[in-house]
């Protein structure tokens, strides 16, 4: 007879959840689930109650979603423009500038007096000092431009310099990440944990490729083969902030990439923490949102990816 699995705690002001992960967890770890979402692999997806989110959550749960439906409607239009010999560039600031202004709108309508950081606009000083919105409209403007749906609305909430919430939404496929502090990490409303793999070999890591004219590309080069050496894939996929919700979610096992913006960062940060992973730059025990800098993973992958970068740094 096996014993009755120890139930997860959950965090107050939470509806009970029928966390999927439970169901496929090994020993009571989640993390160590070969796949974090077994019913896409075997079937039979669980009934889930409907999640009650935190009154913060659903603001900028519903500010993401009204800029994502703007910026789908966009992407619809850019199919059609790439054909075109000016191309699709004027288009996408325009419609990365209206996302943000959407977002703007929403959120201090939401909570007035919070200041606001986004990447287009600057910073916009609210009465409010200890509360600040750090937004990116559009992360994953290159793949945007292309038509190519990995790009994501990323809206984080810092308290008093720390990070208390995160959003992360692709409106083209509809994938919505949040976390609050605290309170755990979430996908589509189903807890998300990193994955639990310790071999660096059977590990797939994200990673940058700087743009012309930008970071440093030889240092790149050289970062990409201390750890090609090593894993068992590396990826690029043109958006920082689902790179960060990839390993929260355990798609990936670890990510890195030097030369970021706190808007790139913030919201995937408090979800890979939420999430149980590690978020720091390169030096292992800094802060990305200074730094522009970042590596996370696993405790283990965490502490090899920081083990091979480090040295290399000039
Ligand atoms: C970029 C993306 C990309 C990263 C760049 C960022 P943007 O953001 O996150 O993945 O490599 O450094 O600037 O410009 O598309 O918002
Ligand atoms: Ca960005
Ligand atoms: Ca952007």
């Amino acid at each position: 007879m096996t014993a009755p699995r120890p139930k997860r705690p959950r965090a107050a002001g939470l509806a009970p959840l029928n966390d999927p992960l439970d169901a496929g967890a090994s020993a009571g770890h989640p993390s160590l689930c070969p796949h974090p979402f077994p019913w896409r692999i075997f079937g039979a997806e669980p009934k889930l109650e409907p999640m009650l989110h935190s009154a913060l959550i659903n603001v900028m749960v519903k500010a993401a979603r009204r800029a994502g439906r703007s910026l789908k409607r966009d992407l619809g239009e850019i199919e059609h423009l790439q054909v075109s010999l000016k191309g699709p560039a004027n288009f996408v600031s325009l419609a990365d500038k209206r996302a943000e202004e959407m977002l703007y709108d929403d959120l201090t309508k939401a909570r007035p007096g919070y200041g606001f950081i986004g990447e287009e606009g600057g910073a916009r000083e609210g009465a409010d000092k200890s509360h600040t919105w750090i937004v990116d409209p559009l992360d994953g403007t290159t793949n945007f431009l292309h038509g190519i749906p990995q790009f994501a609305i990323s809206i984080a909430l810092q308290r008093e310099g720390t990070l208390i919430a995160g959003v992360i939404y692709n409106p083209a496929n509809d994938e919505l990440y949040i976390a609050e502090r605290g309170k755990g990490a979430f996908l589509n409303d189903q807890r998300i944990r990193v994955a639990g793999r310790r071999r660096l070999d059977e590990c797939v890591i994200a990673c940058s490729l700087p743009h012309i004219g930008r970071g440093d590309h030889e240092l790149s080069r050289e970062e990409m083969t201390a750890i090609q050496t090593k894993v068992a894939g590396l990826r690029r996929f043109g958006a920082a902030s689902l790179d960060l919700a990839f390993v929260a979610a355990g798609r990936l096992d670890g990510y890195w990439e030097r030369n970021l913006q706190q808007w790139d960062i913030a919201a995937g940060q408090i979800v890979v923490r939420e999430a149980g992973g590690i978020v720091s730059g390169i030096a292992g025990d800094d802060d990305p949102l200074k730094t522009g800098n970042v590596i996370c993973g696993n405790e283990f992958v965490h502490a090899e990816l920081v083990k091979i970068l480090k040295p290399l740094e000039k």
